[in-house]
C-alpha cells in the first residue's frame, strides 16, 4: 500500500503526518507500506518512520550516479537519505516532464544498481481508452519501458497501472476495468518473463482510491495493492486505506 505524496507538504508537514499516522498504521503486518515524500522530505520522513514497519521512497530517480544534471536526484543520494524505494515514470512526469519509455527504463535499471525498489507506472490516457487502444498502450508502455530488463531485476520491480483518467479525477477505474488492465500486463509479463515472474509481480492499482473504494478494488485478486495519491495525505484517510 503506497502513497504518493506529490508536490505536498514541507518537513514539519512530514512529521506531523507521521505522528498521527504511525499509531494507526505504523506496525502494519498484513502489508507493507510506503510512503513517497517529496525530496526535500525525505530525511525528516525516515527519521519519523524509525521503529515501524513502514517504508519511504522517493518520487523520481535520476538515471545517472551522479553528474551534471542540474534538478536531478540519484540513486546514492536516495539511499543515504535512507529511503528503499522509488517511483518511476509517473503519469505526471510523463505528461509534464518529457518523461519516455526509455528514460523509464534507464531510470529502473538505475533504481535496481542502486539498491531500491522500482515503482514503475503505465497506464493510458483517456483518448486512448475511448479509441480502445488501452491494451495496446499498456503493452508498449511493458514493452520499451520493462521488458528491457534481465530476469533478475525484473523479479525486483513493483508495477502500478494508474490509468491517467482516474489520476486526481475522483473517477475511480471499476475495479473490473482495473482488474482487465491488470491481466493485460501480467499478459505481457507472462510473455516475456515466464509464469512465475507473472505470479510473482505485485501490480498496484492508482487513480482514485479512497478509503471508501479500497476493499471493492483490493477484492480483486489481479489487485495486488494500491497507490494513492490524495488520500494518502491525511494519516486517517492513509490509515484506514492501509488497513482496509
Ligand atoms: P490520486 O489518488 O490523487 O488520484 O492520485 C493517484 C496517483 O497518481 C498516485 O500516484
Amino acid at each position: 500500500m503506497a502513497g504518493n505524496w506529490k508536490m505536498y507538504k514541507t518537513p514539519a508537514e512530514t512529521i506531523a503526518f507521521f505522528e498521527k499516522f504511525r499509531p494507526l498504521a505504523g506496525q502494519a503486518a498484513h502489508c507493507e507500506v510506503v510512503i513517497c515524500p517529496p525530496f526535500t522530505n525525505l530525511a525528516a520522513a525516515v527519521e519519523a518512520v524509525k521503529g515501524t514497519r513502514i517504508q519511504i521512497g522517493a518520487q523520481n530517480i535520476a538515471w545517472a550516479k551522479e553528474g551534471a544534471f542540474t534538478g536531478e536526484i540519484s540513486g546514492p543520494m536516495i539511499r543515504a537519505a535512507g529511503a528503499t524505494h522509488a517511483i518511476v515514470g509517473h503519469s505526471e512526469r510523463r505528461q509534464y516532464f518529457s518523461e519516455t519509455d526509455e528514460t523509464v527504463l534507464k531510470r529502473t535499471q538505475a533504481a535496481l544498481e542502486f539498491g531500491l525498489a522500482p515503482i514503475v507506472c503505465v497506464g493510458e490516457r483517456l483518448e486512448e481508452r475511448e479509441a480502445g487502444k488501452t491494451e495496446a498502450v499498456l503493452a508498449g508502455q511493458f514493452e520499451k519501458g520493462i521488458a528491457g530488463l534481465t530476469p533478475q531485476q525484473f523479479a525486483k520491480i513493483v508495477i502500478a497501472y494508474e490509468p491517467v483518467w482516474a489520476i486526481g479525477t475522483g473517477k475511480t477505474a471499476t475495479p473490473e476495468i482495473a482488474a482487465d488492465a491488470h491481466r493485460a500486463i501480467r499478459g505481457r509479463v507472462r510473455e516475456k518473463f515466464g509464469a512465475a515472474a507473472a505470479d510473482a509481480v505485485r501490480i498496484l492499482y492508482g487513480g482514485s482510491v479512497k478509503p471508501d473504494n479500497t476493499r471493492t478494488l483490493m477484492a480483486q485478486p489481479e489487485i495486488d495493492g494500491v497507490l494513492v495519491g490524495g488520500a494518502s495525505l491525511d494519516p486517517v484517510s492513509f490509515a484506514s486505506i492501509v488497513n482496509f
